[in-house]
């Protein structure tokens, strides 16, 4: 059975998102009970109409979830006035316990996890989100990535979908990274260096950790690895705004950020809230790609939009932000038996290729830009 004190920690890294401090260090997890495989609490609100409600409740759920909670009761209330006073004056509402023992587990520094990620450092972030699965947001990243060392950038990606890892096998590597002096030497393909998850499990059995372990492999990506020199660093965000979403947002606070939708307005309008959580976290987003908008005919060349349509430019309209690109629905006509075989990356000459240089241009002017 889990411990209150495992469920403090293991709900550590979610963040009041107005105040940016832990919810578990302002003491806004209050109640909890745990009955075999249930766990109940209550999470404190600053206001009853948090628009950030559902984020933080999905984000209680999934971390306890990782517990081995089978049964998950969340209640939430509004902050009353008391409590408003004590944290306004203590900056908690665990002021006997602070007295006592600093409970505050300080972030650290993004220069601490690497020079990578510091201040100073010339590495330019760029998170790819979506608020959908499935919508090809690891697809873009191998393929903007390509574009990007294509033209001459020295360019990373960091698969950041630590369970659904899918980088490895979407650009076809088949080797693991090599380990020098301590340190993990990325993968390198089509120019850019890789890295995984997938890189450290073995026969592709399931990952299974819980969430403050996800939070630190993010943070090895960074410290362990051997990143060389890095112009720009894509992440491959899991779908949703989770935590894995909130981790990169912390631990990378000038990252950047593009937002993958497909034309469908629900999709769009799904994406919506990564955006929303991009804007909350103050990441700029450089743009939106609307992928698979729609299936061009290889005879006629007439488009249709399976799909629907519009999806991408009211997403970018809504965000104030541009749209990237529009990449139809077709599959990279790459054979196995070819050398340097991606299942997913498009090559230079193809028509999508092309569309990715063009974004990656477009993509390098905006990183410019500021
Ligand atoms: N433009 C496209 N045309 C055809 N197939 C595509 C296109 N974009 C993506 N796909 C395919 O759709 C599937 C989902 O794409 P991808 O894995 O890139 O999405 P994702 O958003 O990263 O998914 P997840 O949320 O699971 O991480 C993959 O099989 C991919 O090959
Ligand atoms: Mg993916």
């Amino acid at each position: 059975m889990v411990t209150k004190e495992q469920i403090l920690e293991a709900l550590f890294p979610i963040q009041e998102p107005k105040m940016k401090k832990s919810l578990v260090e302002l003491g806004f997890v209050r109640d909890i009970m745990v009955k075999e495989q249930a766990i109940s609490l209550t999470v404190i609100l600053t206001s009853s109409d948090d628009p950030l409600k559902p984020t933080i409740e999905q984000q209680v759920h999934n971390y306890l979830e990782r517990l081995g909670a089978s049964e998950i009761h969340i209640r939430f209330r509004a902050m009353n006035e008391f409590e408003s006073e004590q944290i306004e004056k203590y900056g908690t509402l665990n002021k006997q316990e602070k007295e006592a023992t600093n409970t505050s587990r300080p972030q650290p520094a993004a220069a601490e996890y690497s020079h990578l990620a510091s201040p100073e450092s010339k590495t330019q972030f760029i998170a790819v989100a979506s608020g959908k699965g499935g919508v090809g947001k690891s697809t873009v990243t191998v393929n903007l990535a390509t574009a990007l060392a294509r033209l001459g950038k020295k360019v990373g990606i960091i698969d950041a979908d630590i369970y659904g890892f899918s980088i490895p096998d979407m650009m076809g590597i088949e080797e693991r990274p090599a380990i020098e002096n301590e340190k993990v030497i990325p993968v390198e393909k089509h120019g850019v260096k890789v890295i995984s998850m997938g890189f450290f499990v073995e026969d592709n059995s399931p990952v299974i950790w819980r969430g403050p372990m996800l939070g630190k492999m993010l943070r090895n990506f960074f410290a362990e690895i051997e990143w060389g020199e890095i112009d720009i660093m894509l992440l491959d965000l899991p779908p949703g705004t989770g935590d894995i979403a909130l981790d990169v947002h912390q631990m990378i606070p000038h990252s950047k950020e593009i937002i993958v939708t497909t034309p469908h307005a629900t999709a769009a309008f799904v994406a919506a809230r990564a955006g929303a959580m991009a804007r909350h976290t103050e990441h700029e987003i450089l743009g939106v790609v609307e992928n698979m908008a729609y299936y061009e005919c290889a005879h006629c060349g007439e488009k249709e939009f399976v799909f629907g349509r519009g999806g991408g430019g009211k997403l970018a309209q809504e965000l104030h932000t541009e749209l990237l690109a529009q990449i139809p629905l077709r599959a990279p006509d790459n054979l196995p038996t070819e050398r340097n075989y991606s299942p997913s990356v498009y090559k230079e000459d193809d028509p999508i290729g092309q569309m990715y240089t063009d974004t990656a241009k477009r993509v390098i002017e905006l990183l410019q830009q500021n």
